[in-house]
Formats: C-alpha cells, structure tokens, sequence
C-alpha cells in the first residue's frame, strides 16, 4: 500500500503516545507510510503538575488560546489520511492540540485532508471532540472517524485516580487500593481493531461507513450521565473561563473554581443526576438516543 499517514500527536505520561502505537500498528504492518510527529509547546507544561498550575492552565484550555509550538517539519505537504491524537483538558482540545489545529501551515496540510481523532483520557471527551470539529471545519478538513478510549472505573474513582496521576506522575494503583490510573493496557492494545478497520477504509479511500463500523465496534461509547455533566458543565466551564482571564490576579480565582469544580462534581451532580433520572430521563429517551448518536458521530450541527 503506498498511502500516506501522518500521526500528530501530543502527550505528558507517554500514554497517548502508546494510543497511537498501538492504533497505527495494522496501517504500518499493511504497508502505510505511518510519520509520527509528537507536538511539544514551547513553554513546556510541568509533568507531574502542580495543583495551582493544573488550574490555571483552565482558561485558555476552554477559550483555545493557541500557545506557540516547538517548530517542526513533516516529509510531505500532502497526507492519504491524519490522525490527530489528542488529551481533553477541562472538557476542551488540550493547549497544544488546539494551537496545532489553528496554526495556518498545519491548517492548510489537513485542509481537504480525511482525519481522524483519536483521544485517550478520563472519560469526559464530548465537549472537547465538539471544539475539535469545530476547528476541523474552520480548516476545512473531513473528520471521518473518531476513537475515544477512557477509563472504565467508576467517576469517582477516576477522579481521585487522575489527580493522584496527574500531580504525582505515578500511573500506579494509589494506596494499593484504588485502580490503576487512566486508560487499561487492554484497551491500549485493543486500540490495534480499530486501526485495522481504518485500514480497510484507507485502502478503499472511502470513508463514508467508517464512523458508523467504529461506533459498532465500540471505539465510541457515549455514556448519558457524562453527556449530560459535560452538557451543563461545558457552558459553565465558559463562564469561568471568560471572567477568569479578564482577570489580572487570578490566584484567588482558580482556587474558588477548584473548590467549585470539586464540589459539582462530587456532591451537585450526583443530586442533580438523581432528580434528574426520577422527574425527566424517562420521559425524553428519543432525545437522549439523538443525542447519543450524534455524540457518538462525525457530523457538526
Ligand atoms: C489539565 C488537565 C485537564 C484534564 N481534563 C480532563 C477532562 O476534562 N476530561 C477528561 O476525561 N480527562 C481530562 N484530563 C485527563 C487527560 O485527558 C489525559 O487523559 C491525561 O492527561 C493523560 O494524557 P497524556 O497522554 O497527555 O499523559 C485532564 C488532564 C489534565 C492534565
């Protein structure tokens, strides 16, 4: 197969980098010319975090302030197909995936270019996959197919998983009781069946049935209690976002959006959830499968 596969890609753990090793591992083994590129902003991001510098960098995460990149040069000007890898912070692209997909010289490299996203985090990915086809579209790109793989345990235990990762740097199982943090080493690996079926849709060039094979084999899985958290919590995350960086001091700010953030979704949303399943989610299954089918697609309405 002489196609061309460019696989853009940022991460801090290493762990989207192992995504989309195991994703591109069938295209490559077909023949692909599979070029890997790992993006890295010029002011670096810390891994581990610290908890102030975890929310601070909330804002221009929400509003998709481009940061400036490491600068970088690919092989070709044209690719058969992009995958774009990426991690959602605070329920949008991060900083330097969304600065990727403004930059005017990768903007014209995927423009009418077939792409497809591939993204490996916590488990809210909804709003963020919303923003990217947004920016897709402003390049005039073709999103074709999406893969989000999350952490299967229970919300609150990845809650307390992801922070302990995030601002320790340790991906293990936290006291030896909680589980191991982030997405399984099954499912990085699984990650492979899903770049085999987009391998057969390279090798036809047709990519009109691809979205709905993936979401058949589960690539995507879109969950109602976290649709509806990131529904609700996507358009207050914007108010946040939008008083916090008009503001010059903004240390006192971020603490009370931490707190804030903490407690909705601790003890607001499962309240919340609850009257929400007694007094309206049974009577609106028809909009809640439209939803979750376009969630779970390509389009942008
Ligand atoms: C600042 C920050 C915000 C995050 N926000 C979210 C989020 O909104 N939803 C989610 O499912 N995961 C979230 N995560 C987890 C990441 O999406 C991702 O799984 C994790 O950072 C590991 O990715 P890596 O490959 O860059 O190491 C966040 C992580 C960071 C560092």
């Amino acid at each position: 197969m002489s196609k061309k596969v460019l696989a853009v890609y940022f991460t801090q753990s290493g762990q989207l980098g192992e995504i989309i090793d195991s994703f591109t591992g069938p295209l490559a083994a077909a023949g692909a010319t599979v070029e890997k590129l790992q993006i890295s902003p010029v002011n670096k991001f810390p891994f581990p975090w610290s908890t102030p510098v975890f929310f601070g960098a909330m804002p221009e995460s929400v509003l998709l302030v481009p940061a400036e990149l490491e600068s970088f040069q690919l092989k070709e000007t044209h690719y058969d197909l992009v995958i774009i890898g990426f991690q959602p912070w605070f329920l949008s692209p991060s900083i330097p995936v969304s600065s990727l997909l403004q930059q005017p010289a990768f903007k014209a490299v995927i423009k009418d270019t077939p792409v497809v996203t591939v993204s490996g985090c916590r488990n809210m990915w909804i709003n963020a996959q919303e923003k990217n086809k947004r920016l897709l579209r402003n390049a005039d790109a073709k999103l074709v197919g999406n893969i989000a793989l999350v952490d299967q345990h229970n919300n609150y235990a990845s809650l307390v998983t992801i922070l302990y990762w995030m601002l320790t740097g340790k991906k293990d199982r936290k006291w030896g009781i909680f589980p191991k943090p982030g997405v399984s080493d099954q499912d990085i690996r699984h990650a492979s069946v899903f770049g085999e079926t987009v391998k057969e849709h390279l090798l036809k060039d047709d990519w009109t049935e691809l979205q709905p094979r993936l979401v058949e084999q589960k690539a995507v899985n879109v969950k109602y209690q976290y649709m509806f958290i990131e529904r609700k919590a996507g358009r207050l995350f914007l108010i946040w976002a939008n008083i916090i960086s008009k503001k010059k001091k903004r240390t006192g700010w971020l603490v009370a959006f931490k707190y804030y953030l903490l407690i909705a979704l601790c003890i607001a949303a499962p309240i919340i959830l609850t009257v929400d399943a007694i007094l309206f989610k049974p009577f609106l299954s028809k909009r809640i499968q439209r939803q979750k089918k376009y969630y779970s697609g390509v389009e942008l309405i």
